[in-house]
């Protein structure tokens, strides 16, 4: 499969919020990510509904909502009301995720669970088969432009065989310190959604940064 580029808004201007949606929608990008952080799940802040209603109005792309909350099950129905197509909740934040997934599909999103660098992909076995998603973090979450952590590479090839009979359709994401110096790696291990937030916005030009990546990824090398 393709691999998917998901530029994270975490690192958009926020002086220009528009602008950097317009910049994704004409971009090659596939899917806006969304990062949604509690203070409480991480020690950071990003914002909630209103900035997700200007999004849902201005992008034209599958939104790919990333939930770093607490009891993320209040909020699924919200969620699924503001536009997002696609909710990833924390295996560290729910208790019984086996019933958040069931009624975030129920409210007709597709259901991610996104994994901590901690958390081992083993603790997914009795859960992968339900999941369209899977995002191995491979910083701790909280914060963009953190150095990404190597053994995330073990993770997604030991991911791609747990899932290889079961759930062989499974969208494995990475999220945190992507780059285009790891991205082509990444894609061979197994992932095909590449998260990139300081990757995209922090280059000089993001829209040719996000072809980049793509491109880096299709051939298999490396062009900085
Ligand atoms: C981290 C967020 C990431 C972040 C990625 O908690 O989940 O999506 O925005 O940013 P970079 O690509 O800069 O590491
Ligand atoms: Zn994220």
């Amino acid at each position: 499969m393709p691999v998917k580029i998901a530029p994270s808004i975490l690192s958009a201007d926020f002086g220009n919020l528009q602008r950097d949606f317009e910049m994704i929608n004409n971009s090659k990008a596939d899917w806006f990510h969304v990062d949604v952080m509690d203070g409480e799940f991480v020690p950071n802040i990003s914002f909630g509904f209103p900035v997700m209603k200007t999004l849902k109005k201005h992008a034209n792309k599958t939104l790919d909502v990333h939930l770093m909350i607490v009891q993320p099950d209040r909020y699924i129905k919200e969620f699924a009301a503001a536009g997002a197509d696609i909710l990833t909740v924390h295996y560290e934040a729910c208790t019984h995720l086996h019933r958040s997934i069931q009624a975030i599909k129920a409210e007709g999103m597709k259901a991610g669970v996104a994994l901590n660098p901690h958390t081992p992909v083993s603790l997914l076995k009795d859960i992968v088969q339900d999941l369209d998603l899977v995002c191995i973090m491979s910083v701790n979450p909280g914060f963009g432009g953190q150095k990404f952590i190597h053994n995330t590479y073990a993770k997604v090839k030991q991911l791609r065989t747990m899932a290889e009979d079961v759930n062989p359709e499974l969208l494995i994401e990475i999220d945190g310190g992507v780059t285009l110096d790891n991205c082509a790696q990444l894609h061979e291990a197994g992932a095909n959604v590449l998260v990139a937030g300081s990757t995209v916005f922090n280059s000089d030009n993001p829209t040719q940064t996000i072809e980049k990546l793509h491109s880096n990824c299709a051939s298999g090398t490396i062009m900085v």
